[in-house]
């Protein structure tokens, strides 16, 4: 048995939450609800064991192209989920963030991302990162051009420090859901050098025990960050 290794910074793409519904005979929205649901379970598992930051894709800038109907369901949901969260995650020393641009989102889903960012900006033990009408490339450019505008120069480090996810570093284990093998405009730049697994299970599926294993895989890798050493 390997000891486990707890990956101070995890990053999911929930895949698979329209596949889930399809196959039984349901409408791709139900299966968005379940993965909704499946968002507490999961994130409250990961702080259990020990992990420090959880990033969550739950909508890139690209999801605007699906159904209107679906696009809208997406919208209620996160924002229904934010407006429990503001309940009930606050309270267990949770920080919630959300990353990704917030100039095509409405002003209700704005309001309720400010409300929670502020009554949780205190709790200091764990961080959940939603991705929100986010795109790694996008978030590059934005960084890039931050630091143009105060006349910085642009480096490795300084591109960095511009990423929504400076406050709390680089995704050490990237998990994909639902069977496919890529990376879809997620976290390019901080996700260098982050250990990625992939899985058959969909989203609404995603266990515990499924959790669990992604980190026990997580715990076999040798990281070498280019060099030559295991770190
Ligand atoms: C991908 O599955 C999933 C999404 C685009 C949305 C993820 C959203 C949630 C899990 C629910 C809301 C999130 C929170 C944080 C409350 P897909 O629809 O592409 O599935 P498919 O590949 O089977 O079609």
């Amino acid at each position: 048995m390997v000891e486990r290794k707890i990956p101070s910074h995890v990053a999911i793409i929930m895949d698979g939450n329209g596949r889930w519904a399809e196959r039984r005979g349901k409408e791709r929205s139900k299966g968005h609800i379940e993965g909704s649901k499946n968002v507490e379970k999961i994130a409250t598992h990961a702080f259990k064991l020990g992990v420090k930051t959880l990033t969550l894709y739950a909508f890139s800038s690209e999801n605007w192209s699906r159904p209107e109907k679906e696009v809208r369901e997406l919208m209620r949901l996160l924002k229904t989920y934010l407006v429990k969260f503001a309940k009930k995650f606050a309270k267990k020393d949770v920080r919630l963030v959300v990353s990704g641009s917030r100039e095509e989102l409405s002003k209700d889903l704005v309001d309720a991302i400010c409300e929670c960012e502020n009554l949780s900006k205190e709790n200091k033990d764990f961080t959940l990162n939603i991705a929100i009408n986010y795109g790694g490339r996008q978030e590059i450019v934005r960084a890039v051009n931050n630091l143009i505008k105060k006349g910085e120069e642009v480096t490795v480090d300084s591109i960095l420090d511009n990423l929504y996810t400076s406050p709390f570093g680089e995704p050490d284990l990237i998990i994909r859901t639902g069977g496919e093998y890529r990376i879809s405009n997620f976290l390019l730049f901080q996700g260098a050098y982050s250990e990625l697994y992939f899985t058959d299970v969909l989203w609404p599926d995603f266990n515990e025990t499924e959790l669990e294993k992604a980190l026990d895989d997580f715990s076999r890798r040798k990281r070498r960050f280019g060099g030559v050493k295991n770190v």
